[in-house]
């Protein structure tokens, strides 16, 4: 076979007769921001400094209407199978690390699928689809190589989480990683993937960062460089925010330098909302991390590239993060399709901004789990958006100033409310007794949900409600295991460790 060269995205549309002489596929780098709120962004806030981030949202595509889940693993699930995570029985909390359970092993995910269409494909960062045995971990699941970590968080410096080192040099537990700010390891790791890489293929990065994740830690300089900002929490979080806006703007001289940039899409979206417990702010949207309220779901998000006719701009269109998956397969000019997938692909609509999104609905959560009170589903179709069940802890709207929450008691596991007692399928009526749990809003008007418009629009709540129930039919109960303690990393040398399940 001929070998393959790479050409920039302009040289491409001039030797498209060259093909398949010349790879034509863009290199793809994604960054996922941690726990990233709506408000803690340059972008949308002047008293954040984010320069690197803002400039390429500017000189790309701001995704105004895109969707996540309200928590990590359920999005990164959505994002590598291109399935809402309610039929991967991944929607109820996030993988523990003690628990016996992994993104399903029987699906595509989308390395896999970007491997099979020549591109090199490298993690480098937070994975968080669980760990229990080797076959769920990233190199088993279309990735070359992983540089980062198992679990949903730990010390930024000792890589300690709940008594265990989880940091790993593809399999290998890298000791050597103790001590180091993980931000700047990471920035290590791509800029050797980028000069390293092979100019003749195509490069599929994923950049899942740890940054602004709790717990709260950054380097002085950083937080120094916010003295105005009184409360400790917010403005550590503020400096770990610019910590990670250096390293996109190392990803894009290492880009540059190696001439890459030219021909790579970059994509950039937070996890879930802002987790106002932990620094995190998504004013003006309501609630944040672990609710399904605009606060927790509606993701800071653009892309960026030369591919794009009109940039600069506010995109509208209404998309989720299952819609990345069918999205890049397309950039990356391949003909797969999974008819079961739930993602859209968004590629051509965003290619011109002229043709709408394809997506009209979006679920933001099914879980009718075994703990009745935290059922929780909440569907958007058009400019309506219903919410039936519990919609999650920190449900009111919170500026950066009172972010901290000093003045309640801070829940750090979204499992433990009690006594909200809320419906167990979407048409179910709640007891006279019970607090009330059920929301509509019409979001055009009321993008920051203040007013309820569920008791005068019966007619519209019914239309939404007979969707929510159309989607039970594909329904996979949550898989939410109790820790099992073969995981415990003191049989394992001290580190979370695959070989247990
Ligand atoms: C994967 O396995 C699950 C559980 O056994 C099954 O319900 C589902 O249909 C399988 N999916 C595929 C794509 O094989
Ligand atoms: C990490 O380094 C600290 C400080 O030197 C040390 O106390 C700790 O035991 C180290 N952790 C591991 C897992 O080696
Ligand atoms: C972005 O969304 C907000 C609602 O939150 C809306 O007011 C605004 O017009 C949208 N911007 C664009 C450019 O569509
Ligand atoms: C409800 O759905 C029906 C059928 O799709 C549609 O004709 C009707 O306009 C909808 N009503 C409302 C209020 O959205």
């Amino acid at each position: 076979m001929a070998s393959l060269r790479q050409v920039s995205f302009l040289e491409c549309i001039f030797m498209l007769t060259a093909c398949p002489f010349v790879s034509c596929k863009p290199n793809i780098v994604f960054i996922v921001a941690d726990d990233l709120g709506w408000n803690d962004v340059g972008f949308n806030n002047p008293d954040i400094i984010s320069p690197n981030i803002d400039g390429l949202a500017k000189s790309g595509i701001i995704l105004n209407q895109t969707y996540v889940q309200p928590l990590c693993s359920p999005s990164r699930s959505a994002l590598m199978t291109g399935m809402y995570p309610f039929r991967l029985g991944l929607q109820h909390v996030v993988i523990l690390a003690y628990q016996n359970v992994c993104m399903p092993l029987n699906l595509t995910t989308l390395p896999e699928v970007l491997k099979k269409e020549g591109y090199a494909t490298h993690i480098v960062g937070k994975w968080h689809l669980g760990m229990c045995r080797w076959e769920c971990t990233p190199t088993y699941r279309g990735f070359d190589s992983f540089y980062g970590y198992y679990n949903a968080e730990e010390d930024y410096y000792t890589k300690d989480v709940g008594g265990g080192y989880d940091f790993r040099d593809n399999k290998r537990v890298a000791t050597e990683a103790n001590g180091t700010y993980s931000t700047d390891l990471y920035v290590e790791r791509f800029k050797t993937i980028i000069a390293n890489h092979k100019q003749d293929t195509p490069l599929f990065l994923y950049l899942p960062f740890q940054n602004v994740h709790a717990p709260l830690e950054v380097p002085d300089k950083y937080y120094n460089m916010y003295p105005n900002i009184r409360d400790h929490d917010r403005r550590t979080f503020s400096g770990m925010v610019t910590a990670l806006d250096d390293a996109v703007g190392e990803v894009v001289s290492a880009l540059q330098q190696k001439g890459l940039y030219d021909n790579t899409l970059i994509v950039f979206t937070a996890d879930n909302g802002g987790w106002v417990t932990f620094g995190g702010n998504n004013y003006p949207l309501r609630g944040g991390k672990v609710t399904v309220f605009e606060g927790g779901t509606r993701a800071v998000a653009f892309v960026h590239g030369p591919m794009f006719q009109k940039t600069g701009v506010r995109y509208d269109g209404l998309s989720h993060i299952v819609d990345w998956f069918p999205t890049l397969v397309e950039a990356a000019g391949s003909s797969y399709k999974d008819p079961t997938q739930d993602g859209v692909s968004q590629w051509k609509s965003l290619l011109s901004l002229s043709l709408p999104s394809g997506r009209d609905e979006v679920v933001y959560n099914l879980d009718y789990s075994e703990f009745p009170e935290q059922g929780k589903a909440a569907i958007r179709v058009g400019d309506y958006k219903l919410i039936a069940g519990y919609p999650g802890l920190y449900p009111d709207w919170y500026k950066p100033a009172q972010a901290h929450m000093s003045s309640v008691t801070r829940v750090d596991n979204a499992v433990s409310n009690k006594g909200t007692r809320v419906a167990r399928t979407p048409g179910e009526q709640v007891t006279s007794a019970a607090p009330k749990n059920f929301y509509l809003f019409n979001l055009k008007d009321d993008p920051t949900e203040h007013n309820n418009i569920y008791d005068s629009h019966p007619d519209i709540v019914s239309n939404l409600t007979a969707r929510l129930q159309a989607h039970m039919s594909r329904y996979v109960p949550p898989n939410y295991p109790p820790p099992d303690p073969a995981s415990d990393p003191a049989k394992w040398g001290g580190a979370w460790s695959p070989g247990w399940c």
